[in-house]
């Protein structure tokens, strides 16, 4: 039995990034035998950096809005929200006695969010990995589908259960495996093809967000960086051109071919010809996808339901679990 656990930061919308390097994937997963999905809004996470208390709320039902959208069943998965679920934070605590110091402060995202005053970052900003370990492991989930930049946090979240094994002399926690297969495990701003799409970047012409309207987004794709090559005709050809890399890795995630078969498609052709039909998938492919989050954003009553029922289920294993992991630890229950 495979047992699933994802999540994402409510900090603003989610983008294309967030869609195609692991959203996409969760989806796929709910249709597999053998297999139970649970996915979190993980809004702890989400206060780590500064925030809106106003908008925090609010955005986190989007979150799952945008997740049932984009084809997550609250029927054949578990939806909820990660502070619904006060274990996490209970066996964070547990687990963050056994989490280094110093591997913790080799995290990049620790690194690139504290910038150069480290000094003044959060204690929570630092002890970000170890509440992700606690999110995966209260579950003790096999697998974990997410973008590249997350493959960092699970080593710490393998390495945590490993040492927890062995402080303890049990076999209690699985070895989480990373699931990086997404059709776009890297999605590159579209401003600048060596960094990465992200929600931090201070220029919404980077990325595409799942609410942007088909003519923003047609305004962000004429407007992405490419260079004056046409397209070549094989997939070696678009060595040391980032960018060009990146617009056809979207465009083959969006219509659900290989870069290959895209290459093929429009070797030799203009980025002028190019991106009205990258344009042209993009829309299709979110459009369904905004008017869904839209409409169930109209009915916020609904998404509570889901989200009330989701941390019920969840609950119910993550108790279980920690009141597990307390007995080994030898308190007192
Ligand atoms: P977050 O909210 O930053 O991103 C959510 C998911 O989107 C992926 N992603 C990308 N994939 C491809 N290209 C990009 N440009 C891109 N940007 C983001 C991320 O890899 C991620 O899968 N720490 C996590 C949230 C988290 C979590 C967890 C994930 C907390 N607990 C437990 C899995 C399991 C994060 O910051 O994701």
């Amino acid at each position: 039995m495979k047992r699933i656990l994802s999540g994402m930061q409510p900090t603003s919308q989610l983008h294309l990034g967030n869609y195609l390097g692991a959203l996409k994937n969760w989806v796929a997963f709910q249709e597999q035998a053998d297999t139970q999905c649970l996915y979190c809004v993980v809004d702890l996470h989400a206060i780590t950096v500064d925030y809106s208390p106003k908008q925090l709320a609010n955005s986190t039902r989007e979150i799952a809005a945008a997740y049932i959208a984009a084809g997550i069943d609250p029927k054949k998965s578990t939806l909820f929200v990660q502070s619904h679920v006060p274990e996490h934070s209970q066996l964070m605590w547990l687990l963050a006695t056994m989490a280094q110091m110093g591997k913790l402060e080799r995290m990049t995202q620790f690194k690139d969010k504290a910038g150069k005053n480290k000094e003044r970052a959060g204690l929570g900003l630092f002890a970000y990995p170890v509440l992700m370990a606690a999110d995966i492991l209260i579950y003790k989930a096999t697998h974990v589908p997410v973008g590249e930049d997350q493959k960092q946090h699970l080593e710490l979240t393998r390495d945590l259960a490993s040492t927890f094994n062995t402080r303890y002399d049990v076999d209690f926690f699985p070895q989480p495996d990373p699931v990086i297969t997404g059709p776009a495990p890297r999605v590159m701003s579209l401003r600048d093809g060596s960094r990465k799409m992200s929600k931090s970047d201070d220029s919404d012409m980077t990325r595409i967000n799942l609410t942007d309207t088909p003519d923003l987004i047609a305004k962000k794709i004429k407007k992405a960086k490419t260079d004056s090559d046409p397209l070549p005709d094989n997939l070696k050809g678009l060595e040391g051109r980032a960018e060009a890399m990146n617009l056809v890795t979207l465009y083959a995630a969006l219509s659900d071919i290989k870069k290959e078969d895209v290459i093929k498609k429009f070797a030799g052709q203009q980025f002028g010809k190019f991106k009205p039909a990258l344009i042209d998938v993009a829309v299709e492919h979110l459009t369904p996808i905004t008017e869904r989050m839209n409409e169930l954003m109209d009915n916020p009553d609904q998404i509570d339901r889901f989200l009330v029922e989701g941390a019920n289920n969840a609950r119910t294993i993550a108790n279980e679990n920690l009141r597990q992991v307390q007995k080994i630890m030898g308190f007192f229950i």
